[in-house]
């Protein structure tokens, strides 16, 4: 989800209200994937082990916004189905937010439709020390299963869209998407719409994967 700031700036705003804006984007969007059967999952990049670098006003700005944004959320969580599943290393943040992300994790945990995950203090790269180092004191070799389930998301990513406009992946999901479909669009993350989604999906279901196999 790039691009929060740059749309803000463009509008003579504040960065902040650029992210605020980003946030009413990530509901219609996990409300629209809640309604179509065909999207299991739904993985957003909310907050990265590098985002802490950013200006302490902020990363402080952030926090709070993703506690308002959970609390807020749990009853439209429940109304759709929804089961939050955050990944990430949680324990840099506060108590009080630490308590919020549990909560809304337990409380949706009977939700058999939807699960969005949202992707909070994450690093892929962190994300697979943390798994090694769960694992390395057993005695056989590592296999791709034992690593798969070490880490926070055992699930292959089938489709990654990355807005604002650069083409990397910034440390996100690497394991996961190692046969993902790539999509990279200008549009910033608070203009990105269902209808732009729609058509991703739409190219995406065009596409005939072969995981490294022949047709
Ligand atoms: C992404 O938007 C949102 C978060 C990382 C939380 P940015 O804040 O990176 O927006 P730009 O790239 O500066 O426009
Ligand atoms: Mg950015």
């Amino acid at each position: 989800m790039d691009g929060n700031g740059r749309w803000a700036e463009l509008q003579g705003k504040k960065r902040v209200k650029g992210h605020e804006e980003g946030a009413e984007v990530v509901k219609k969007i996990t409300t629209y994937c809640s309604k179509n059967p065909d999207i299991e999952r739904l993985t957003l990049y909310a907050f990265s082990t590098e985002n802490w670098k950013r200006p302490r006003l902020e990363v402080e700005f952030l926090m709070k916004l993703l506690e308002k944004y959970l609390k807020n959320e749990l009853t439209v969580y429940l109304e759709n189905n929804v089961r939050f599943e955050p990944i990430g290393d949680i324990r840099a943040f506060s108590k009080s937010l630490q308590k919020t992300i549990k909560d809304v994790k337990e409380k949706t945990a009977h939700c058999d439709g939807l699960v969005q995950s949202l992707a909070l203090n994450y690093g892929a790269q962190d994300e697979m020390i943390r798994a090694i180092n769960k694992i390395k004191k057993c005695d056989e070799d590592i296999t791709e299963t034992m690593l798969s389930n070490a880490l926070d998301c055992n699930h292959n990513v089938d489709l990654l869209i990355r807005t604002g406009g650069d083409h990397r992946l910034s440390n996100f999901l690497l394991w996961q998407s190692a046969y993902a479909e790539l999509f990279f669009t200008d549009t910033l993350w608070p203009d990105f719409t269902t209808n732009d989604l729609e058509k991703i999906i739409k190219n995406f279901t065009k596409i005939e994967r072969r995981f490294g196999g022949l047709k």
